[in-house]
């Protein structure tokens, strides 16, 4: 077998040199490697050859310095390579033959500021205990690399990639961390920030000083003219507290220039048209790899790659480059994968787990934020024809990916329901919009919740919400007024909505404080740096206080946790829910019940139905003969209660209640 016999000619033709220059290279360092490690090293190399090549040739071919660069690559692989510790290289042989290691149903993903949830990375280690009893076996710790000083976008502007802020610890405290997460069979994800440095970062400070090298690693103009004609297509990330997407620095470069940034100002965008930057940014993903990282964050990929008369989002050389980025890992580190943070929509989101000719090629996660949305949008409506509708038109994910799952986190909710999918079941989309803001922040007749506008824009309705699950579900209105019923409702719709990212497909992610309904926190208003922000609201510091109540029943924390506890024991041990097996909705007989199947070659369906009103509701039970359950039915929620009952040929939900509904025989077989 030879994969360069299987190259295109060009590529074989490059693929030869660069070997032969890697070979020399290697020749000098060739006593410090063992065969194996460089038996393991070439194949790999020649199996993601093409995969790194094409792209990069696409994107940088016309670049005078273009075959210099490429070369310098064989230097930079091997340099990672070298570095690559030996538990790491283990791991790395592995998930090489368990590829499907991120799909499984064991996984089950928790999100922390490591500040806030445990004031520092040796914090974590001591609150491991906590994520072993929640179940969480993939930390995403938010932000954690040296951010700028005073304002950061929550750690999103990052001065140095290679330090870790020092207010949570250091380098070896991260490895040492991820080292401790391996051995407990858990994983660790952490954000790298590819589209924009901090304007305090190196390169940024020498582009500021006028050095021609690292002006050429951001866009920057002397003149408004391009600045001005890129706006008109431009739409606004932070029109509130950062309007526009270019800043004007007076001083820069002893002349003044306009810079790209398209958040805050100081998040200064990267120039992806300099073959340079990427290797930067690679070096950047390697030396996170070796410190045991296993999953990678890339933060706003949509906004890599900029192009006239266009939002500047999702442009196809974005693919080039994730897909250049991919084979290079699997390289040096194939043992880590990359989780894509594109929040678009529906219809641009699935590229990012690769698709056409970049198939298994790109991220093997990102976010299902199509569902989240509407999961909101439904809990509002209490009708679930936009969500089945929208999401039975979703594409399934592409073989070797996965969605991550999700309620809430640490960003706004922004209303991705697109006006066509509006249209298809018999509504507006602006007006749905329009509802669900008035919904999600109380201002609507009747409306549980308490969320708040965030980046609201009175001149088109355009806004977005901020509020954590508990408060945007009812629970601090109805704590407040302290009805039982209310509570008891508020209580269901957490779960509810839990029950659906623990089994609709993808690793489910819990957001601190979600498995105790933490409500909102005002405390950012007192703090200048944070308070024009209003995303801090759902970005609580862990009560431990509160956390230590979850094992009383009587508490509404104790009976949050509780339940999260007992689906996340149940899903890992649901064979059904094996990211691979594809989920997809279902249209039911009651406009209230939202249905979806998961289809597992080997184990075959899993049948969820859910009730998202307050009102108890029947649904025609033949949806599970057409998904080829047989009798006796179980719903795998409840494992105590007695096999399925059906009357008149109905099946009955009370308020918020959902099904996990699997045939018996499936379940004897273990
Ligand atoms: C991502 C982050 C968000 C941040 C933005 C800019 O969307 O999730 O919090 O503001 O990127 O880095």
């Amino acid at each position: 077998m030879s994969n360069a016999a299987y190259m295109r000619p060009n590529t074989r033709k490059a693929y030869t040199s660069f070997v032969d220059k890697l070979n020399k290279k290697l020749q000098k360092i060739a006593q410090a490697w063992n065969p194996r490690d460089r038996d393991l090293f070439l194949i790999r190399l020649e199996r993601y050859f093409a995969d790194f090549y094409e792209p990069l040739a696409s994107l940088y071919q016309s670049r005078p310095d273009f075959e210099e660069q490429f070369m310098a690559l064989a230097s930079l692989i091997i340099a990672a390579y070298a570095e690559r510790p030996e538990p790491l290289k283990k791991l790395d042989v592995e998930r090489e033959i368990t590829p499907d290691w991120f799909q499984r149903e064991s996984m089950v993903g928790g999100i922390y500021y490591v500040d806030l949830f445990a004031g520092t990375l040796k914090g974590v280690r001591e609150k491991m205990p906590y994520l072993q009893e929640l179940g969480a076996n993939y930390i995403h710790l938010m932000p954690l690399l040296k951010p700028r000083e005073g304002a950061n976008d929550g750690g999103y502007a990052v001065e140095d990639y290679c330090a870790v802020n020092p207010e949570l610890g250091n380098m070896d405290d991260l490895e040492n961390l991820a080292t401790e997460l391996h051995s407990n069979n858990m994983s660790l994800c952490i954000d790298l920030v590819v589209n924009h440095t901090a304007k305090e970062h190196e390169w940024a400070r020498r582009a500021m000083e006028g050095d021609p090298k690292y002006l050429d690693y951001y866009f920057t103009y002397d003149e408004s003219t391009l600045p001005d004609a890129y706006e008109k297509t431009l739409p606004e990330v932070f029109p509130d507290f950062a309007p526009g997407n270019f800043t004007w620095y007076p001083n820069m470069a002893g002349k003044g220039k306009w810079v790209w940034t398209t958040f805050n100002e100081f998040q200064w965008d990267l120039n992806y048209t300099n073959l340079a930057v990427f290797c930067e940014m690679l070096s950047y993903m390697f030396f996170l790899a070796n410190k045991g990282v296993d999953i990678l964050r890339l933060d706003a990929v949509p906004f890599m790659w900029k192009r006239m008369g266009t939002n500047c989002q999702n442009q196809p050389e974005v693919h080039e480059l994730l897909q250049a980025f991919h084979s290079l890992m699997r390289i040096v580190a194939p043992s880590v994968i990359f989780k894509a943070e594109a929040i678009v929509a529906p219809q641009d989101l699935i590229h990012y787990l690769g698709t056409g000719r970049h198939t298994g090629k790109e991220c093997e996660l990102a976010y299902n934020n199509s569902l989240m949305v509407l999961l909101w949008s439904t809990l509002a409506s209490r009708k679930v024809t936009i969500m089945t509708h929208t999401l039975l038109n979703m594409p399934a994910t592409p073989v070797g990916t996965t969605w991550v799952t999700y309620v809430r986190l640490h960003d706004d909710i922004g209303w991705a329901i697109t006006d066509e999918n509006a249209q298809a079941v018999g509504e507006n989309g602006f007006l749905h919009r329009n509802f669900l803001n008035e919904f999600y922040s109380g201002k609507f007749p009747g409306s549980f919740s308490r969320g708040e506008l965030f980046q609201y824009n009175p001149a088109n309705g355009d806004g977005r919400m901020s509020g954590m699950t508990a408060s945007l579900a009812g629970l601090e209105k109805a704590v407040e007024k302290g009805n039982p019923r209310d509570i008891d409702l508020a209580i269901r719709r957490i779960l509810l909505l839990y029950s659906i990212i623990f089994t609709y497909g993808g690793i489910p992610l819990i957001y601190m404080g979600d498995e105790l309904g933490l409500c909102n926190d005002k405390s950012y208003l007192k703090n200048p740096l944070k308070a024009n922000d209003n995303r801090w609201m759902h970005r609580p510091a862990m009560p431990w206080k509160v956390a230590a109540r979850r094992h009383d029943a009587e508490t509404v924390t104790g009976r949050i946790f509780k339940e999260m506890k007992r689906m996340i024991t149940i899903r890992q041990q649901t064979r059904q829910l094996h990211g691979a097996s594809t989920a997809y909705p279902l249209w039911t007989d009651n406009e209230h019940v939202f249905a979806y199947v998961r289809q597992h070659p080997a184990h075959g369906n899993m049948v969820a139905l859910c009730n998202f009103s307050e009102f108890p509701v029947t649904v025609g039970a033949n949806i599970l003969m057409e998904q080829k359950l047989s009798w006796p039915i179980r719903d795998i929620s409840q494992p105590d209660n007695p096999p399925l009952r059906i009357e008149w040929g109905r099946l009955a939900l009370q308020p918020y209640q959902f099904l996990w509904l699997i045939s018996e025989d499936e379940l004897n077989q273990g």
